[in-house]
Formats: structure tokens, sequence, C-alpha cells
């Protein structure tokens, strides 16, 4: 190898790795962004798909969600407005962990940090003060990943 080709060749692989330090810059940045939803607000989308499908490091979503999920009405549509709570022991015992409010669209989500540890309760309550209570403990706070796929979607009335 002449020295013009092992220059061109080692200016190419800079090149690349300037390229690939760009991009991660870009994918990472995702994570830093705040999205947590509010009583009333209709930002949302993509109703009981898993949401940690695009909105994790380098998905594209707009931040990186550790807790989202989506809510129906017994009709089939998004449950309006109410909360959803997450506990360390069954039944709305133990600490109280975490405490999102579920949107216009039935669509709940947080990029607070939050810890899965060995596993955490849900409870969700609706506008009008029902209460379901997820009798086993979720080892993820991507709530869609198991409700709609490998179990039902998360209802209440
Ligand atoms: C197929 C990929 C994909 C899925 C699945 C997805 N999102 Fe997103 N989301 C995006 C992208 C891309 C953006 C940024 C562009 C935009 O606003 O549409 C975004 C933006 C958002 C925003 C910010 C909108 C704004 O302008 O403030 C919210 C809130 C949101 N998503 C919530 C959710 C929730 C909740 C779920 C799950 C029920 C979900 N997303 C599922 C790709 C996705
Ligand atoms: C690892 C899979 C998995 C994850 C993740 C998960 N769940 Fe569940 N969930 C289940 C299963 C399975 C049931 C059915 C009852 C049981 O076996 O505990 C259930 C039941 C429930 C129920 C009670 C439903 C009823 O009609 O009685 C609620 C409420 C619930 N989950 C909420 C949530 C929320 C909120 C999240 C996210 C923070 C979540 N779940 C995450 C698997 C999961």
């Amino acid at each position: 190898m002449n020295s013009r080709i092992a220059l061109s060749v080692l200016i190419t692989g800079m090149l690349f790795s300037f390229l690939g330090s760009i991009s991660s810059c870009s994918k990472s940045s995702s994570c830093g962004k705040t999205n947590v939803s509010k009583d009333g607000g209709n930002e949302s989308h993509n109703n009981g798909r898993n949401c940690m499908d695009c909105h994790h490091d380098g998905g594209g979503g707009y931040g990186c969600f550790n807790i989202a999920g989506s809510a129906f009405t017994a009709a089939g549509d998004g449950v309006s407005g109410g909360t959803v709570r997450l506990y360390s022991e069954p039944n709305g015992q133990g600490t109280l962990l975490a405490t999102l409010s579920i949107d216009k669209l039935g669509n709940f989500y947080t990029t607070n940090a939050f810890s899965v540890g060995n596993g955490f309760y849900p409870m969700i309550e609706n506008s009008i003060g029902h209460k379901v209570y997820m009798p086993s403990p979720a080892t993820s706070g991507s709530c869609n990943s198991c409700h709609g796929v490998s179990t039902s979607r998360i209802q209440i009335q």
C-alpha cells in the first residue's frame, strides 16, 4: 500500500467514525426529553400499541418512556381521564411508587425515572372512581407489551 492510499483509508475511517458519533448522539438525545401524560391532554397517539417500540433510545418517539400504556372501556374506546398508580404490594398496599394521569385518549406515559425492581403492582382508576388492580407483579413498565398481546387489553368501566 503506498502512503497516499494509506492516508485516504485513514481519512475515510475518521469520517465514518465521525458520522457514527453524530448518529449515536442524535439517538441518545431523544432520551433527554420530558414527555409525561396530563389530565385532559390529547397529544398522544397509537392507542393500544406498545409505546416502547418507538419511545426508547434511538426508536424515534419523542422521549424515552419508563412507564406507558393504554386503558379502554368495555366498548373498546380509550378511557378519558383517570389515574394509574403503581404500588410495591398487591391491592394498593405498600409504597406508592408512581402516579400517572390518563390523558383524554386513554393513554398514560412518563419519561420520569422509574425502577422496576423485583416487580410492582399496578392499579387503574377511572374518572368516576372505579378501580381495577393487577393481581400479579408487573415486571416491565411497558404495559402494552403484554396487554393486547399475551393478555387482554387493560379495561375499566
Ligand atoms: C410506531 C412508532 C410509535 C409508537 C408505537 C408510539 N409513538 Fe409516540 N411518537 C412517535 C414519534 C415518531 C413521535 C414524534 C413525532 C410526532 O409527534 O408524531 C411521537 C410523539 C409522541 C408524543 C408527543 C407528541 C407531541 O407533539 O407532544 C406523545 C405524547 C406520544 N408520542 C405518546 C405515545 C404513546 C402514549 C404511545 C403508546 C400508546 C406511543 N406514543 C406510541 C412514534 C411512536
Ligand atoms: C409481563 C406482562 C404484563 C405487564 C408488563 C403488565 N401487565 Fe397488567 N396484567 C398482566 C396479566 C397476565 C394480567 C391478568 C391477571 C394476572 O395474571 O395477574 C394483568 C392484569 C392487569 C390488570 C387487571 C385487569 C382486570 O381486568 O382485572 C390491570 C389493571 C393491569 N394489569 C394493569 C397494568 C398496567 C397499568 C401495567 C403497566 C404499568 C401492566 N398491567 C403491565 C400482564 C402484564
